[in-house]
């Protein structure tokens, strides 16, 4: 299993390395190491997570030289057409950003949630749910586990909005997994006070996923009561400046949606300079006050993703477990193909995920987790990607 290839520094310009990949270059931001030419890095969305030895790297490399070329030529092979919107957008994304797909692992840590959004299962009306905390220690063991076991180099750490996690808590969970295991460590807290997250920043936390739903002002307020939009791009604003890496995006379909809103949701995830765009599908869940809203299509979806793609070429775009939802089996390899080159494996615990219940079909629990990592891996060399940083 493997989910990032290692690279050699090329070149140094204060925080921002060049890092070599087979013959490729990509820059990433360090803030963490002292770095010199020739030392060998691990990075993962733009960001230097961790050095290693000139042993393990070539080791790893060794493994990878022969696979790494033939994945190119694959994936060459699937973005040769660009006959309609979705090919045009695959082949943009073949030419800007080659082959290279980050793949992060999430956390569920807790489903209790202070808001009501109307479109979300964990909102804090719905008393059907059986709610759960990991406690501070356990989602430190997992997320340990998860770096240094199963190797990813990008962790979400996800939660509803839950104030039972106070500052302290949260910072003891951050420390605790940097210190021992550094890895791209993604904040998915919701609209917690900001001198918590400047805190989590201190101690080792350099993104943040807060999506801002929907650009359209009225709807937004409908769909979040008591939350404004404003407020939700200053903090977003905020975090970025502060140094936060900004993962963001919004809902596809929302009720009240029209075409110029989806446009303008495109737009706005660009201009708040986001380095990774995640958006997804809206889909109902049953015990929301929009359980019976319809569902958008999945080419409507698609088409979101390689509009996304052909108006930001070199963006890095997540497909969501929402659209993997939508298209069951076939949702992460049809986003892969319409200008989607990241993705996420979800790592909680069944006897927790089978709570996190944003919508329906949400938790693929019953699956086991090494199988679903491997079908990842087997799904992403099918098409020719292999898991080398996009870069900055
Ligand atoms: N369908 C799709 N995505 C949803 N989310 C919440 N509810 C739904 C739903 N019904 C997404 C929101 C939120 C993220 C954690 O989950 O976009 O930001
Ligand atoms: Fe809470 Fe987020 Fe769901 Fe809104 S979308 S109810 S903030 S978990």
């Amino acid at each position: 299993m493997c989910y990032a290839i290692p690279g050699k520094v090329t070149r140094i310009n204060k925080k921002i390395i060049s890092v070599d990949y087979f013959g490729e270059e990509r820059k990433a931001r360090n803030d963490f190491y002292r770095l010199k030419k020739g030392d060998y890095v691990y990075a993962q969305g733009g960001f230097i997570v961790s050095r290693i030895s000139e042993k393990e790297a070539k080791a790893t490399l060794d493994t990878w030289q022969e696979l790494f070329f033939k994945l190119k030529e694959r994936d060459l092979r699937f973005s040769e057409k660009s006959g309609n919107l979705r090919k045009a957008a695959n082949r943009l994304r073949q030419k800007k950003s080659g082959n290279s797909c980050c793949v992060h692992g999430i956390i569920e840590f807790s489903n209790y949630c202070r808001n009501d959004c109307l479109y979300c299962g964990l909102r804090h009306s719905n008393c059907s749910l059986t709610r759960y905390r990991m406690m501070p220690g356990e989602i430190v063991d997992l997320a340990n586990f998860s770096i240094d076991k199963l190797k990813f180099k990008a962790l979400v750490l996800q939660s509803g909005e839950d104030t039972w996690y106070t500052e302290e808590k949260l910072v003891k969970v951050v420390k605790g997994i940097f210190k021992r295991n550094p890895a791209l460590l993604i904040l998915s807290i919701g609209e917690r006070n900001f001198k918590i997250y400047e805190r989590l920043y201190r101690a080792g936390a350099r993104a943040a996923l807060l999506r801002f739903e929907t650009s359209n002002e009225a709807l937004y307020r409908k769909m979040r009561p008591g939350h404004s939009l404003k407020e939700r791009l200053e903090l977003i604003k905020k975090l970025r400046k502060l140094g936060y890496l900004i993962m963001t995006g919004f809902l596809i379909g929302l009720p009240g949606e029209n075409n110029k809103d989806l446009l303008n949701d495109i737009k706005l995830t660009a201009s708040l300079k986001t380095d990774m765009f995640s958006f997804g599908p809206f889909i109902p869940h049953p015990k929301t006050p929009l359980g019976n809203e319809p569902l958008p299509s999945l080419d409507k979806s698609l088409d979101t993703i390689a509009r996304a793609r052909l108006m930001n070429p070199e963006a890095k775009i997540l497909v969501t477990t929402a659209l993997e939802a939508l298209g069951k089996n076939k949702g992460l390899k049809l986003g892969l193909l319409s200008g989607g080159n990241s993705l996420m494996v979800n790592v909680t615990p069944d006897k927790y995920k089978r709570f996190y219940d944003l919508y329906p079909d949400h938790s693929g629990v019953g699956l086991d987790l090494k199988k679903k990592i491997d079908a990842t891996l087997k799904l992403l060399y099918s098409l020719g990607r292999a898991p080398v940083d996009l870069g900055l």
